[in-house]
């Protein structure tokens, strides 16, 4: 295998709180291990297009504390095809990167899997999403400060939802994984969460109306995973058609649950992966996504990582069930 001696970084898919403690880690293992370290812009279309920079470890000064990613992000449909590929790999040759640390969820890793496997090239993934919905890893980076984000502006619907004795749908992220709902729930003290993988078992807001929350409790809150189809809308439609008698409201958290300063929790983490990836190129690794396990870094091969049915904990649907009461 030829040597490695200049690493790319990028981060690529939807941005999360902590890429920047990652992107700092790497780069300044990197350079503590004497490879030359370059930053790629805007994830895989920085890479098509030669966004690229070579980073000294002041590049990536003061960035431990800020949310979002130095190096911007994207979704790139180019990437998609093989001819983008094809683009992204010349570009690496021509600027000798000779391996990749890509840092992103399911998308980016599946991305790098497919690029990896085409054009032979060492690739080392990081778990960057909110959405905690990649196998092989006890948490990805960002979701501890999202939790956080979350848990907060519950607490601050709380006291309306008290006050006017309302029920309130409260919609969070996480694609097609209930993570943040159902573990926010839990944290907030919220009466129920409704999630993507309970979604077949029964309806879930019949279940919840019948367990008659309303009867010792005045106010309620419900905490509703996104989905194009059934998100807090559905429910609170639902509920004003068939249970009139409740007021009913609804407030969906968007967008500002990716933002803001990583949690102590996602910088070290973040941290440990960065310095994770630099061992793991030093020990002629690749294709694999670095874990963090019971404090331990892991590595989880690209076809484990991006499995689409991470296990959630039954668990947590029994404990926030008990505790609803
Ligand atoms: O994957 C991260 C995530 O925030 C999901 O939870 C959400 O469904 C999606 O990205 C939103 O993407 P966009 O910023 O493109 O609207």
């Amino acid at each position: 295998m030829a040597q490695i001696k200049t690493i790319g970084i990028l981060t690529s898919g939807g941005d999360s709180p902590g890429m920047n403690a990652a992107i700092r880690a790497v780069t300044r293992a990197g350079i503590c291990n004497g490879f030359t370290m370059k930053g790629i812009y805007r994830g895989w279309e920085g890479l098509i297009n030669g966004y690229i920079k070579t980073f000294t470890t002041e590049d990536v000064s003061g960035i431990i504390n800020q949310g979002g990613t130095i190096l911007k992000t994207a979704r790139s449909d180019e990437f998609r095809t093989y001819e983008g590929r094809e683009k992204a790999y010349n570009t690496m040759k021509a600027e000798g990167i000779d391996a990749l640390v890509v840092i992103g969820g399911n998308g980016t890793l599946s991305g790098a899997r497919e690029f990896a496997d085409e054009f032979d090239v060492p690739c080392i993934g990081l778990p960057g999403t909110i959405d905690n919905d990649l196998y092989g890893t006890d948490s990805t980076i960002g979701y501890d400060t999202t939790m956080n984000t979350i848990m907060e502006c519950v607490d601050r619907i709380r006291d309306t939802a008290q006050s006017h004795e309302r029920i309130f749908f409260v919609e969070v992220m996480g694609r097609d994984a209930g993570f943040l709902a159902q573990n926010s729930a839990i944290a907030c003290g919220a009466e129920a969460a409704i999630i993507p993988e309970e979604e077949t078992d029964a309806d879930q807001l019949a279940e919840f109306m019948k367990r008659g929350i309303r009867k010792s409790k005045k106010s309620c809150i419900v905490i509703v995973s996104e989905s194009p189809k059934c998100g807090a809308m559905y429910y609170a439609d639902r509920v004003k058609k068939e249970f009139p008698e409740y007021d009913v409201r609804v407030s969906i958290l968007g967008h500002l649950q990716r933002g803001g300063r990583p949690t102590a929790r996602d910088r070290i983490l973040a941290s440990c992966m960065g310095v994770g990836a630099i061992e793991a190129i030093k020990q002629g690794q690749r294709n694999i996504m670095i874990g963090y396990r019971k404090s331990d870094v892991v590595y989880v091969p690209f076809s484990q990582a991006i499995r689409t049915d991470k296990y959630l904990d039954r668990r947590l649907i029994y404990t926030l069930n008990e505790l609803s009461i």
